[in-house]
């Protein structure tokens, strides 16, 4: 059985006493309550201020991006070592913003995803199809692409470390979230891909979050499909009581 997993990812959004205010507040509304793991992901800048709020709580720490390379003159680049001396546990790679908006292809993922995962963090790898790629029936090839190019060279082994986010473009920021049966599908789907190339059991494990316009409302009929194990949460997770219904309903 699949312990449910949700985490916030909070893009650019909140300043330093908003970041500190709604970490307090999830940690004292999520305190004493493990039947979900639950993570915020703040911007860069706030990590380092939410980690001392959240450390010694049931709330893991993760952040939305990293560079390739451990150090160097990379100006502006924050590396992998950098977030795990902070206290992150995991890092967001592959988001739809970042291969849309800022040009990452399957290559940047790539080494991005083996630079973390050598740094010892665990990595939430996200995947997913333009609205014209649904339409025209491409949703598998896609995934398929992005699966082969973003995970190649990682191995059985590294997949403890990996959780995949399905994030249907279509349906960020949007509120037309994926029907229950299009996330069960393209998550069977991508399950099917893990299994083939790293077997059964290694796919039976593997955590497969549902991210794109979750809200406490439709939550429940998401987090209840067989293969949908938490969700990635972007406009909900900046409110606690939404973060919380999110959660609750992941139960
Ligand atoms: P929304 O929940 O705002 O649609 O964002 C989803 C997302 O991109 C999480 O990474």
């Amino acid at each position: 059985m699949r312990k449910k997993f949700i985490a916030g990812n909070w893009k650019m959004f909140t300043d330093l006493a908003t970041a500190k205010k709604l970490t307090q507040e999830i940690v004292t509304l999520m305190a004493g309550n493990n039947k979900v793991d639950v993570a915020i992901c703040p911007p860069f800048t706030y990590i380092q201020a939410v980690g001392e709020i959240v450390k010694g709580s049931n709330i893991s720490l993760g952040a939305q991006n990293c560079f390739h390379e451990k150090e160097g003159a990379f100006t502006g680049e924050i590396s992998p070592n950098m977030l795990a001396d902070l206290g992150c546990k995991y890092v967001i790679l592959g988001h739809s913003e970042r291969r849309h908006k800022m040009g990452e292809c399957d290559v940047t993922i790539n080494k991005k995803v083996h630079a973390a995962l050598a740094s010892g963090l665990k990595v939430i790898l996200c995947l997913g199809e333009t609205l014209d790629e649904r339409q025209a029936n491409k949703t598998n090839d896609i995934l398929k692409n992005q699966l082969d190019g973003s995970l190649a060279g990682v191995n059985k082994d590294n997949l403890d470390s990996l959780v995949l986010a399905y994030e249907p473009v279509w349906a960020i920021g949007t509120g037309h979230n994926a029907t229950p049966q299009q996330a069960q599908d393209t998550h069977a789907f991508i399950r099917s891909w893990v299994s083939k190339h790293h077997g059964a059991e290694t796919a039976s494990k593997l955590i497969i979050q549902y991210g794109g316009s979750v809200k406490p409302d439709n939550a429940a009929s998401l987090l209840h499909q067989a293969d949908v194990d938490g969700g990635l949460i972007g406009g909900a997770s900046l409110k606690a009581d939404q973060f919380l219904g999110i959660i609750r309903a992941g139960m």
